[in-house]
């Protein structure tokens, strides 16, 4: 036989203490003015210290004239939302047809910038608060006014990447938490807590839905048992560092996704070009000759005439300082014969030693194969200069293949002065024609795109 008071005593039988969600039922649709904390006590005199408000955003937007004149015909009220949208657009995360996905000004991703035209007059719109932080701090203190100090949060409804269906996630807050950090904590099992935060906010903010419900028309819960800490006198929050909405927003730079797929490729196809630059001081990190290889491959996609293969690169490896040595050995002797003297010679040849510490160097070559022969020097010359931009434009793609593979590259002169030495050297046919050479490493900081070059006088129409 069992004591059912002795059970309910040692708390077997009693149902343990647990949250409360609570709607705030008979609120009006809110218009520009009203006065929202009196509205929700005197339709919730029930609510107490320690209780967390939570309020759909809507009816922030609505008491804070947050609210824009639109057309009432369907198609240009649509058109009108997709033009608030870009207007609020601070980036394009992702798009799939008209659908975009964007960061607002207040650092939300959401789908159309968070503005929608739901549980609106057909002739409005409604835009999200200005600070939806700050409309928190101000209810809270407005309850503190009126004798209850309560944690508020305002909440928006998201779809979320990768699940179906929308929740509620906080996107303003003030006097309760909306992060706990679990960090450097132990679980049950001893395992230690790496990167566990917990995302309060919209735990609470999603539960609260489950009473509000968009077609119920209930833009106010009251989470009860949370014990929050609420709003002081100066409108701050109790004890918590993370009781803003902003503190939910992942910072940008820790942000795995920051594109939506097809966008970062739109966006990696642009800029590929545009991470090339001449870089001159490497790592000494050792590069992984494979990609280097790979980046020949991309390179020798490169147009040449006639069809044909006219490119080779030569990785120099063994022959390394004998290259260097004779190349400077013939600088020496040009700029000697110049008149230059020894001082000056050994200054001027001191700041071309680039090559001497790149990890890599990889001379590139055009070969005579595939050139047509005419009988005059006129079309001889066009012929050969034909060749010679073919070699250029496939040096450009390597350049920008190892750029895009994120090593640093200068491409250096040296080999176009001295070509007899360096085919002896590098032991390579008589036809064979170096177009320089191409110091390669890794850079000292990460590789970012520059912005295209102005065209003013370089892009001329006839
Ligand atoms: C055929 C060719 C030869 C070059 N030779 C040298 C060189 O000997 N030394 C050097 O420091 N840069 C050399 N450069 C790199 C240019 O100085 C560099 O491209 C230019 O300053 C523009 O900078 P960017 O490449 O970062 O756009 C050469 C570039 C080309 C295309």
């Amino acid at each position: 036989m069992t004591d059912p008071e002795a059970e309910a005593s040692n708390g077997l039988a009693a149902a343990p203490h647990g949250l409360q969600v609570l709607p705030v039922l008979g609120l009006p649709d809110f218009r520009p003015g009203d006065d929202l904390p009196g509205a929700i006590l005197a339709a919730a005199p029930w609510i107490v210290d320690g209780d967390v408000l939570v309020v759909t955003s809507k009816a922030i937007s609505k008491v804070e004239g947050r609210l824009v004149p639109a057309p009432s015909d369907p198609n240009a009220r649509e058109n009108f939302r997709r033009e608030l949208v870009d207007a609020h657009t601070v980036r394009l995360v992702a798009q799939i047809g008209r659908t975009k996905i964007v960061e607002n000004s207040l650092g939300l991703i959401a789908a159309a910038a968070g503005i929608d035209a739901s549980n609106v007059r057909l002739d409005e719109i409604a835009l999200l608060p200005e600070d939806p932080d700050a409309s928190a701090a101000r209810l809270g203190a407005a309850f503190l006014t009126a004798g209850r100090r309560v944690g508020v949060l305002i909440t928006d409804t998201q779809g979320r990447a990768w699940r179906n269906g929308v929740t509620d996630v906080a996107i303003g807050a003030a006097g309760v938490q909306v992060l706990e950090d679990h960090r450097g904590g132990v679980d049950a099992f001893g395992n230690e807590l790496v990167v566990t935060q917990v995302g309060l906010g919209d735990e609470i903010a999603a539960a609260s839905d489950l009473v509000k419900g968009k077609l119920a028309g209930v833009p106010v819960a009251v989470v009860r048992g949370l014990d929050a800490p609420g709003i002081d006198a100066h409108g701050l929050a109790g004890d918590s560092a993370a009781d803003t909405a902003r503190a939910l927003i992942r910072p940008y730079a820790e942000d795995l996704f920051r594109l939506g797929t097809d966008l970062a490729i739109e966006q990696g196809r642009r800029e590929a070009v545009l991470l090339r630059r001449t870089i001159r001081s490497f790592t000494r990190a050792p590069v992984d000759e494979r990609i280097v290889e790979r980046c020949v491959g991309v390179a020798l996609t490169a147009p040449a005439p006639h069809s044909t293969r006219p490119v080779r690169f030569v990785l120099v490896r063994e022959h390394r300082q004998a290259l260097l040595q004779s190349m400077l050995a013939e600088w020496e002797a040009d700029l000697a014969g110049d008149g230059w003297t020894e001082d000056r010679i050994a200054r001027r040849t001191a700041r071309g030693q680039i090559l001497h510490h790149a990890p890599e160097i990889v001379v590139p070559f055009i070969t005579g194969n595939g050139r047509h022969t005419y009988p005059d020097e006129r079309r001889q010359d066009a012929e050969r200069t034909m060749f010679t931009v073919a070699g250029g434009a496939a040096v450009q793609a390597l350049l920008v293949a190892l750029a895009a593979e994120g090593l640093a590259s200068a491409w250096i002169s040296s080999t176009i002065f001295a070509p007899k030495v360096v085919r002896a050297v590098l032991d390579v046919p008589p036809d064979w024609e170096p177009l320089g050479a191409i110091g390669i490493g890794h850079p000292h900081d990460v590789l970012v795109p520059r912005a295209p070059a102005p065209t003013t006088d370089a892009f001329v129409r006839r």
